[in-house]
């Protein structure tokens, strides 16, 4: 696929299916993730793949989490097994992490975005490949146990959980304006 095409056509899909992304399109898609800007070369990122099983860890982690943080409220058995199943979405997920680390001329939010830019590239390269892809979070997501769980050192945050799949079902890319977004300063 050309990559203007790609950049101009990315849409995220939130029905995906088996099969599951193979390990030569995943590489791809890690090689993009690392092509992220990034001030002083710091690599400012980690990710985890979670696969199989594994997303039913990060289910039972994501219910578990949930029942830590609802202060005293029990989580009924219907709110449980809605949280279990959500990583079973897309056969293969991948955690975003930014790993911040110090440096007197790269502040922490520089090193957020820089993750975040790696998380974008990563979904335009699942694209680009013809895989589904969806870039998820939620409230769980911000807390210190959701961190703890994944095995996060201190200065490591969840920038978000990227799904991926086979596309099952697609919506059509909206028509935006450059207009209404850009303007020439000054005006
Ligand atoms: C940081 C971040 C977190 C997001 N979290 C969620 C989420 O938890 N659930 C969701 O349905 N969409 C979430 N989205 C939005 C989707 O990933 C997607 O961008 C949105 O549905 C728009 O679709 P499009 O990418 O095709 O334009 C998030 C996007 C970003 C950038």
């Amino acid at each position: 696929m050309e990559a203007l095409y790609a950049l101009h056509n990315r849409i995220s899909v939130n029905l995906l299916d088996y099969p599951a992304p193979t390990s030569s399109q995943l590489e791809n898609i890690f090689r993009s993730g690392l092509r992220a800007c990034d001030h002083k070369n710091l690599r400012p990122w980690k990710f985890l793949l979670i696969e199989g099983d594994a997303r039913n860890r990060l289910g039972d982690l994501m219910a578990q989490v949930k029942q830590a943080t609802s202060q005293g409220t029990e989580l009924s058995e219907e709110d449980k097994v809605k949280l279990q199943k959500k990583p079973l979405r897309a056969p293969t997920i991948i955690a975003v992490i930014a790993d911040i680390k110090q440096h007197e001329k790269v502040p922490e939010i520089e090193q957020l975005l820089s993750a975040g830019a790696a998380a974008q590239m990563m979904m335009t390269s699942a694209f680009a490949q013809g895989l589904g892809a969806i870039w998820r979070s939620g409230s769980l997501m911000f807390t210190r146990e959701m961190h703890t769980g994944l095995g996060l050192t201190d200065h490591q945050k969840l920038v978000g959980f990227i799904y991926l799949g086979t596309v099952k079902a697609c919506k059509q890319v909206p028509e935006l304006v450059i207009e209404d977004y850009v303007e020439r300063w000054p005006s």
